[in-house]
């Protein structure tokens, strides 16, 4: 078959690969699209490697169709349309795909736009899903609210009963409140802090959602509630920073990082195959009565995925995910 394959720092050329197999417990998927995430440029810059035994191969979800069973899978049939979560795999004619991580698609979704939830809706899942009630009026903020991961947070969020703040470039705020986001805040020239403590009569976020990582820690602690929790998805701001242990007593602050990919296949709590069952349970159906919808800026051809890359590290990204369609 082919897939897209990389030098670290050089082009992407489609080119030959071994054909996977599915093994016992999975099936082979015939790709019809996947999406771009943050994950894959790093890969592609040498600094993500995938977890040992996973694909090298770039792509950690898609959608496509069913073409072969493996030993021992039940409930599964050659011809369904799936779309799934991947270790890696995805930019390629097909992948072998654990049935812990398949999901069909959603009613109301097309099978290429359904290559645009698995990883989006696994992580917000993770990080939303032991929150405490909120209380009336809980404010969640939410970091990057334009973007992929974002998007869907502002949507889970608001089924949860937040109210919900991003932040955003200025350009992205239509599109966050079109989402259901009650206040957006331009994070170049807006102070976050302030523009959360005036929203919630000085009482601060219940939630905050960071991808952002040390160069927001601080003030993320400064925005949230007293016993709020803090959970940190992403570096992009870089990974040490200082925050005063007596300050997260006072604000009895919950502080929690996860990453999504180096999870394990299997094995209880946490696992993705955990993961994608709670989703399956409790996201599908909002995706089938149209209360959460996937949130796809671009859709190019898998054959521009180098384009795709270059969108998305650009100031012309265009808010949500990017798909790409074989
Ligand atoms: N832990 C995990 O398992 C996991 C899983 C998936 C993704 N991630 C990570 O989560 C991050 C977001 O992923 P994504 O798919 O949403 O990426 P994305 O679509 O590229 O979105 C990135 C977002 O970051 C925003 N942003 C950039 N600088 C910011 C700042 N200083 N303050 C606030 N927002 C800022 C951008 O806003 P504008 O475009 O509006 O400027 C954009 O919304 C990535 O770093 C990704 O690697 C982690």
């Amino acid at each position: 078959m082919k897939a897209m394959q990389f030098e670290v720092d050089g082009p992407l050329t489609w080119a030959d690969a071994p054909e996977p197999a599915a093994g016992a417990g999975e099936v082979l998927v015939e790709i019809a699209a996947t999406a771009v995430n943050r994950a894959d440029l790093m890969q592609r810059a040498g600094k993500y490697p995938p977890p040992a035994g996973e694909s090298e191969v770039m792509g950690l979800e898609c959608s496509g169709t069913i073409v072969a069973l493996g030993a021992d899978v039940e409930g599964w049939a050659v011809g369904d349309a799936v779309c799934a979560l991947l270790a890696g795999g995805g930019y390629a004619e097909r992948v072998a795909v654990p049935v812990t991580q398949l999901l069909p698609v959603p009613e109301g979704v097309s099978l290429e736009e359904s290559a645009a939830l698995p990883e989006a809706v696994c992580t917000v899942w993770s990080a939303v899903r032991d929150l405490p009630e909120p209380g009336p009026d809980a404010l969640a903020l939410v970091h990057g609210g334009s973007g992929g991961i974002g998007t869907m947070a502002i949507q889970l969020l608001r089924t949860r009963g937040y109210r919900v703040a991003v932040t955003a470039s200025s350009r992205h705020h239509e599109l966050c409140r079109a989402l259901g986001a009650e206040i957006a805040i331009d994070y170049r020239s807006e102070d976050f802090v302030d523009a959360v403590l005036t929203a919630t009569d000085g009482g601060g976020a219940e939630f905050i959602l960071d991808v952002v990582g040390a160069d927001y820690l601080r003030r993320n602690v400064d925005a949230l509630a007293l016993d709020g929790t803090l959970t940190v998805i992403a570096t992009q701001g870089g990974t040490r920073a200082e925050v005063s242990l007596g300050r997260l007593m006072q604000r009895r602050v919950t502080l929690r990082a996860m990453t999504l990919r180096a999870r394990p296949r299997t094995g209880g709590r946490g696992a993705k195959s955990e993961v994608v069952a709670q989703v399956r349970e409790h996201v599908w159906p909002l995706l089938a009565s149209g209360a959460v919808r996937p949130v796809i800026g671009a859709t190019l051809p898998l054959a521009d995925a180098e384009r795709a890359h270059e969108l998305m590290g650009s100031p012309q990204a265009p808010g949500g995910k990017i798909l790409l369609v074989r």
